[in-house]
């Protein structure tokens, strides 16, 4: 009997394939040296993102067709939206819905994402085993891992010294400055504007009254309380170092300081002013204001300008020297032992990975709901939109900034919802929302003693003690 013999594509096939993969290996895993150039370096790092983490990390691209194949696709579904939740390179929700192709082309990865990717390079914990299995030699080589994190300091370290903070690109969180430039006439104005109650429809309310210096920089309430009584549906962040933040507010709709104080005086539950013609009218009826006032802004009173003298006088809220500060800085004896032990699971448990840069916080905008359902048990609220209130997209629903966490024992309730009221109640939540994980009891104090730890200055006074005194009668 005549054997049959296979057909010649087959065999073809059988001979080329092991030779396709053997050629991808060696162009995947061909050594790559680091660049010199920051620009080439950053070219250097897209080019691995795209090579072997896009397929799981690029909001751009759809599901590949083999997504959709029943049973091994739901696989590679899951994987991939899990991966999206995560870590997306492209991510530009943050830019908001108006923003043309070309500025989100241009824009930069987001700082908070770069440190991810850097802890998680370090960890060489990506692509995922299963992952690598089917694709062979897509593990990270030595050098592209040097690639992407040398990418990472580079930009981290140009960031960082636009605050003249020199150094300390190498780690996640760095000491803030002792103080940033600022225009000492305009953030006078500032200051006089930021207590000064006409911006509200009836001279009842003042930035200060939601963001009290004597109280962490908030309001220390739940929710808002706005012009007659109305309230908010998100609970109101510190503006001590808002200015180190990438936008402002929980779903980042404005860019910077001087873009959010025009927010508040028009917010229906906030100040509730009519219009901007209404305020500066206002204070065109102060002589002594307005003539102090144009010394210094010679076009007078707008939105602009009355704005801009806000934001002047933020760069003054920074709160410096705290223990932690000192600690960081090579005082080993400023933190206690049990801060110490805080501190170690605070790293231990990369939860400096969101809460990075000297604000620990404001580089990135996560999911409440990352590792667990925060929201069980409860209705979803107009404030649990997040991000997606902003950007218009679906897929951010439930992103926020993430916040701050200097100052953190100051500011009380905790959350976007206020839900929370304690530090050691709120990193629980932390662990499982974010982290995926459960501690003891113990090292939950020892996580809140060290949150603790992150109160520092204001104007040169400790901010602690100045609010024991304001808090007596
Ligand atoms: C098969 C899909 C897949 C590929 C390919 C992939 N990832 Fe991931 N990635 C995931 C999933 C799923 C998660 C979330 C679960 C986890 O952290 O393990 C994730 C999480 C991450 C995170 C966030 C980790 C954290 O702490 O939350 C980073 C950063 C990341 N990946 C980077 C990369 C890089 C860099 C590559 C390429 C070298 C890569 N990934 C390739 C699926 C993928
Ligand atoms: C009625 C209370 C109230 C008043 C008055 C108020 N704010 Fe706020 N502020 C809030 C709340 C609530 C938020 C959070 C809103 C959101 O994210 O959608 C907020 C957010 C902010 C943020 C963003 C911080 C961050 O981490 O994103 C800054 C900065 C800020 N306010 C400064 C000001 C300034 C300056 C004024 C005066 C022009 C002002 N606020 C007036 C309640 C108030
Ligand atoms: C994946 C990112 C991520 C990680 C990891 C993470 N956090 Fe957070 N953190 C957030 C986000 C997002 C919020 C705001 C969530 C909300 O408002 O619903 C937040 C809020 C907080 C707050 C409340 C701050 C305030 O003013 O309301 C504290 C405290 C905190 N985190 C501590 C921790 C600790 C401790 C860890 C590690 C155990 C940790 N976080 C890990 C993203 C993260």
């Amino acid at each position: 009997m005549k054997r049959k013999r296979p057909p010649r594509l087959l065999v073809i096939a059988a001979i080329l394939l092991p030779l396709a993969v053997l050629v991808t290996m060696a162009v995947r895993q061909a050594p790559r040296q680091v660049p010199s150039e920051p620009a080439a370096v950053r070219a250097a790092a897209m080019a691995v993102l795209e090579s072997k983490c896009a397929d799981c990390h690029d909001s751009r691209k759809g599901l590949p067709f083999y997504a959709q194949i029943p049973g091994a696709g739901g696989v590679i579904r899951r994987d991939i939206e899990e991966g999206l939740r995560h870590w997306d390179v492209y991510d530009t929700g943050h830019l908001g819905a108006a923003a043309t192709a070309e500025r989100r082309a241009a824009e930069e990865v987001p700082l908070g994402r770069l440190v991810k990717l850097r802890a998680t390079v370090t960890a060489d914990t990506m692509p995922p085993l299963k992952y690598q299995l089917i694709h062979w030699g897509t593990s990270l080589s030595a050098s592209e891992r040097l690639i992407l994190n040398t990418w990472v300091g580079q930009t981290f370290g140009a960031w960082l010294s636009r605050w003249g903070i020199a150094g300390g690109a190498g780690a996640d969180i760095q000491p803030l400055p002792d103080a940033i430039p600022f225009d000492m006439a305009k953030a006078a104005l500032g200051e006089r504007l930021y207590h000064d109650k006409r911006f509200s429809k009836d001279n009842t309310v003042a930035c200060s009254s939601c963001h009290g210096l004597d109280k962490g920089g908030t309001d220390n309430l739940r929710f808002s309380v706005g012009v007659g009584g109305l309230k908010g549906g998100v609970n109101a962040p510190t503006v001590f170092n808002a200015v180190f933040h990438m936008r402002q507010f929980w779903d980042g709709r404005a860019e910077h300081l001087a873009a959010q104080a025009g927010g508040p005086p028009l917010n229906p539950v906030e100040m509730a002013s009519a219009s901007w013609e209404e305020i500066v009218a206002k204070f065109e009826q102060d002589a002594a204001l307005k003539a102090a006032f144009t010394a210094v802004y010679p076009q007078g009173f707008s939105e602009a300008t009355l704005c801009d003298a806000i934001a002047e006088f933020e760069r003054r809220l920074i709160t410096p020297n705290s223990r932690f500060d000192k600690y960081l800085k090579g005082d080993r004896k400023a933190l206690s032992a049990q801060e110490t032990r805080g501190y170690a699971l605070f790293t231990d448990h990369r939860c400096t990975t969101c809460h990075a840069g000297p604000a620990m916080g404001g580089l990135s905008f996560e999911y409440a709901d990352l590792k667990a359902n925060y929201f069980a048990g409860r209705p979803l609220t107009e404030g649990d939109t997040g991000l997606a209130a902003f950007s218009k997209n679906p897929a951010d629903a439930r992103r926020f900034k993430v916040p701050t966490l200097r100052n953190v024992a100051l500011t009380a309730p905790y959350l976007h919802d206020g839900s929370q009221t304690t530090l050691r109640e709120t990193a629980r939540s932390m662990l499982l929302h974010q982290v995926g994980t459960l501690l003891s009891e113990d090292d939950l104090e020892d996580l809140a003693a060290f949150l603790g730890s992150l109160t520092g200055e204001l104007f040169g006074q400790p901010l602690d003690r100045a609010q024991a005194a304001a808090a007596q009668p």
